[in-house]
């Protein structure tokens, strides 16, 4: 079943008035052949480390009756480890996802009466989720180039005093990185909390331009982190973060208690215990990325430089139009950002190439009905699959069709 939009809830439903009218976050989850719409990564884990999962979770079974360890200290451990920088365990913390991450940091720093401000076009759950622990959330923008000049940004905050400053680097949807300089001017004017959101770090150009350099400066910065994209493990949930240790003190206070459970422990451990398999597939997703840019500009579109796993390309007259001419012939990328651009995530080299005849032939027809059909497009990638490397999905046939309607797909 898909999210529905809050704003369709029935009126005897008591719902917080701050809440009502509001719509959920949505990305559709469609059955077709080729997915490009939630920036994952599209390479399952190889066999060894499947293995190394399975294990892992076979060690935790026996132990299922117990609470798990609410602290995940060895997570913590490993994590601190992974990003180096002279971190320590207690200045990491963990939870169900960055999203799971982000919503305690709005809980402990934002709430009633307090401000978070994000720079826009960006990831839309920051505003949701500001709005779902009753923070107000002030939308400031970023540049024509989708970069954030320091000025600009050091106007909002002398202007609005928030208490929250959300920076996203790599940014979603537009790929853009930030400098340093950019975030160290930021924490210097701020008077409350930065939060910088780097769920893209790993695909960077340049990876040395982290915000993790800057924490032993910024007492009051915080830099979030994702095992979803980099480590291709977004069905286990595992987000985290890294900051002065009062700050993940300071989160006891919000957490659920044994809020990261114990398989989502151990099976973390055991994919950063093998970290290097699974971020090789990191050099193969930039080089699909730049490769997709290129061409892309080849065809004439405009085309957001990106240092994410991802691409923002346009303009459109009707975005939607070219969105729902994909779809129709088995590519489901995203309708998102600003008014005429779509993204599309870096997939395969046989993702990519369907997305690029698909894309082709859209552009010829100007969004005429689909051909080839979206099992054409099946049979395509199937194929080109088996020229590919070891980390491809089973084949899941043929006769899949779109879980739902296009014309009921929510974007
Ligand atoms: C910028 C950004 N931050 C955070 C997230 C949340 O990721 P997760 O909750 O899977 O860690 C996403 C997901 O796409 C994202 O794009």
């Amino acid at each position: 079943m898909s999210s529905s939009p809050a704003g369709s809830l029935p009126s005897w439903l008591p719902i917080r008035d701050d809440l009502a009218g509001h719509t959920a976050y949505g990305a559709p989850q469609i059955d077709v052949p080729v997915q490009l719409n939630t920036n994952e990564n599209p390479y399952p884990p190889a066999p060894a480390l499947a293995q190394a999962i399975t294990h892992a979770v076979g060690e935790v079974a026996g132990t299922l009756n117990r609470y798990p360890d609410r602290d995940a200290v060895a997570l913590r451990g490993d994590l601190a480890a992974y990003l180096g920088h002279g971190l320590e365990a207690d200045q990491i913390w963990a939870a169900n996802g960055s999203n799971e991450i982000i919503q305690q940091l709005f809980q402990a720093f934002g709430g009633q009466g307090r401000t978070a401000l994000g720079f826009e076009p960006s990831y839309s759950m920051h505003p949701l989720i500001a709005l779902a622990t009753g923070t107000r959330w002030i939308s400031g923008a970023r540049d024509a180039d989708f970069g954030l000049e320091p000025g600009h940004a050091l106007a909002a905050i002398r202007d609005h005093q928030p208490d929250l400053v959300f920076l996203t680097s790599p940014n979603n949807p537009t790929g853009t990185a930030l400098a340093p300089e950019v975030i160290e001017a930021v924490c210097a004017a701020a008077p409350g909390m930065v939060i910088v959101d780097e769920a893209y770090a790993e695909f960077a150009r340049d990876t040395s331009a982290t915000a993790l350099t800057l924490l032993s400066r910024c007492r009051r910065l915080v830099v979030t982190r994702t095992m979803s994209k980099a480590f291709a493990l977004a069905g286990a949930r595992v987000g985290y973060l890294a900051a002065d240790p009062a700050v993940p003190q300071a989160l006891l206070l919000v957490r659920l208690p044994y809020h990261l459970s114990a398989v989502t422990q151990a099976v973390a451990r055991a994919v950063l215990a093998l970290a290097s398999e699974p971020l090789a597939t990191v050099a193969a997703l930039r080089g699909q990325r730049d490769d997709l840019v290129a061409w892309l500009r080849g065809r004439g579109l405009r085309v957001a430089d990106s240092d994410a796993n991802f691409v923002l390309f346009g303009e459109f007259g009707d975005r939607h139009a070219i969105w729902q001419a994909l779809l129709d012939r088995g590519v489901l990328i995203r309708e998102t950002g600003p008014a005429g651009w779509l993204r599309v995530t870096a997939g395969t080299p046989a993702e990519m190439a369907a997305f690029r005849d698909a894309l082709d032939a859209v552009l010829a027809r100007g969004g005429d009905p689909p051909d080839p059909p979206v099992a054409a497009t099946r049979r395509a990638v199937a194929s080109r699959r088996g020229s590919t490397s070891r980390a491809e999905s089973p084949d899941p046939g043929e006769t899949a069709v779109p879980g739902q309607p296009a014309a009921e797909v929510q974007r």
